[in-house]
């Protein structure tokens, strides 16, 4: 009944009741609300002096906490912060054990190329923080392909690291007033289409096999390809996260949780040049011997801009299964579907109990898509008898205006029929009128009679009141979060004043 995360909790919680004097029980709309925090200077921090206190939201708060200032960072945009932040993390690390640490990013553009987290730690943007990607080829390492896909996803072998990334880590906050983490993608975009990279791009952030990771309150831009990269993890909520790039950039995916469990998504705003989420889990043979699906995961209030691509994504790579998917509040202007799911013959697997509902949608090409054949085979190795399985697919309460191509475009496998559909209280709009608004292949499935333009045939089998949708809540929505009060740090000029050279 009680959710990792709140067991998780319990002991640090109980630490800080025990340990500070102000403490303040509130109760806030997603659980426990725990007001706490240190009036003093923390020992990392003791040198910089402070300005006040604020206040933040994370599942733990932290007992120390250091500015990047005083790792001889330097925000001017232009000298890099490589070494500052690798050396902020690795001294920060000591406090894991100690009730963690938070990494404070003053105002200032903090150039850096890429660099890991730590456990029990905290990223901190201030509002005027930029952390800007560094353009400098030669300070990306390339690191191992992902075990679940076999090679990168842009070339065969390995790949740039994630401009923000961590391995095995628990409890791991990126966050702050609204700060912003720009990959300056442009550079590698232009790369990429001439074909002059030798390694798949980089993400902007990426965490693999950790556990509790909480994003929240930064601006993403222009990301070298994928923003938000959380796999082989669990327990993951990305909430109230900006993310910008340009509508025709090359795979600048938004929020893609990849053989996760246990993912909340909400409130986020995406523009991008594809797919604002995409929930995914691995790559033909790689993903099917991987064997990690992802599962449990809830998409609310999700406002979308995509012209190229889909408002949430299920796929292509799902070859170690999703499950129990949804997706409520949904607002998209201009993409090219709202729930889209793409697999092919030699993915395996399964995609099942998706179900989405309350979607308002303006200007797109199709309101649902499924694709069984949608190819990208990372090499010649797919097995031509792995067939994914497609069922239990609800989608209902849809208001659709400016639909330019279809109502809908379902196909799913030959023999392999993509069943159990159903559809309920749809209204999609189309800006001109078609023979044939629904375009069905392989599909089997129900719909209810406030669905226009009425489905195809294969849908028409009619279906009484809603469509199912799941009643229970999942163990990530009563992830429990608390006020975290933290000092902060003096200004960069005046902490690298008073701090002095660091040993
Ligand atoms: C970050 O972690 C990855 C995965 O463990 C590793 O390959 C990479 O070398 C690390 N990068 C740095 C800068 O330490
Ligand atoms: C690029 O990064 C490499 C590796 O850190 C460094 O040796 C080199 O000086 C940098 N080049 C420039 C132009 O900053
Ligand atoms: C992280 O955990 C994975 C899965 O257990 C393991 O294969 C990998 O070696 C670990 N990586 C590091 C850097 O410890
Ligand atoms: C994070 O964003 C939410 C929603 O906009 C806002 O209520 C909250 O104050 C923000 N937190 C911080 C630390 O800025
Ligand atoms: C955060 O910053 C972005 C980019 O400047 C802006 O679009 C967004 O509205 C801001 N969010 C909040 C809650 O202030
Ligand atoms: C579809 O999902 C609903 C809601 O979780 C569940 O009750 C039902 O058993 C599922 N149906 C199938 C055929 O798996
Ligand atoms: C149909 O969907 C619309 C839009 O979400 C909603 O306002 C309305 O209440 C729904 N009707 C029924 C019968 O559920």
């Amino acid at each position: 009944m009680a959710s990792p995360m709140l067991k998780l909790n319990a002991s640090p919680l109980l630490l800080q009741l025990l340990r500070w004097v102000c403490v303040v029980v509130l109760a806030a709309s997603l659980g426990t609300t725990v007001v706490s925090g240190r009036h003093h200077s923390s020992a990392a921090s003791s040198s910089s002096g402070s300005t006040g206190q604020s206040m933040y939201l994370a599942p733990s708060c932290r007992s120390h906490t250091a500015s990047l200032a005083d790792f001889g960072g330097v925000g001017d945009g232009t000298t890099s912060n490589t070494a500052a932040f690798r050396s902020a993390v690795e001294h920060l690390s000591q406090y894991s054990g100690d009730g963690g640490a938070m990494l404070y990013v003053p105002a200032g553009k903090w150039l850096t190329g890429p660099f890991n987290l730590t456990s029990h730690f905290t990223l901190f943007l201030h509002s005027d923080a930029v952390i800007l990607g560094s353009q400098n080829i030669s300070e990306w390492p390339v690191i191992a392909p992902l075990p679940s896909y076999g090679r990168g996803r842009d070339h065969a072998g390995g790949r740039y690291a994630s401009l923000i990334g961590g391995s095995n880590l628990t409890d791991v906050v990126i966050t702050g007033n609204n700060g912003t983490i720009d990959g300056q993608g442009a550079m590698w975009w232009s790369k990429f289409k001439s074909s002059k990279l030798k390694y798949t791009r980089g993400y902007l952030i990426e965490l693999m096999w950790s556990d509790t990771v909480f994003i929240s309150n930064v601006t993403l831009l222009n990301s070298p390809a994928w923003n938000i990269h959380p796999v082989y993890s669990s327990n993951v909520v990305v909430q109230w996260v900006t993310i910008l790039a340009p509508t025709h950039s090359p795979n600048t995916d938004g929020i893609n949780p990849d053989s996760c469990t246990n993912v909340r998504i909400e409130d986020c705003y995406v523009v991008s040049g594809d797919d604002c989420v995409a929930i995914k889990s691995g790559w033909d043979e790689y993903g099917i011997s991987y064997n990690m699906p992802s599962q449990h995961i809830v998409v609310r209030r999700l406002t979308c801009v995509s012209p190229t691509s889909a408002t949430i994504a299920i796929g292509s790579e799902m070859s170690g299964g999703v499950s129990d998917v949804r997706a409520e509040d949904i607002v998209a202007v201009d993409t090219e579907s709202a729930v889209r799911i793409k697999t092919a013959v030699g993915r395996g697997a399964y995609v099942r109990d998706v179900f989405a509902r309350r979607m308002t949608l303006t200007t797109m090409k199709r309101v649902f898509w499924m694709t069984g054949d949608y190819k990208s085979h990372p090499d010649d190795g797919y097995d031509p008898n792995a067939i994914p399985v497609v069922e239990n697919i609800s989608y209902q309460d849809v208001v659709a205006t400016g639909v330019y191509k279809e109502a809908a475009r379902l196909e799913g496998i030959d023999g392999a029929p993509f069943k159990g559909i159903c559809i309920a209280n749809v209204t999609a709009e189309l800006s001109k009128s078609k023979k044939y608004p629904w375009m069905c292949t392989a599909v089997e499935g129900v719909s209810a009679a406030n669905v226009s333009p009425a489905p195809c045939e294969a849908l028409q089998q009619n279906k009484d009141g809603e469509c199912p949708f799941p009643t229970d809540t999942l163990p990530i929505d009563d992830v429990a979060v608390q006020q975290c009060a933290y000092d902060v740090p003096a200004p960069a000029a005046e902490a690298a004043a008073a701090a002095g050279p660091k040993a």
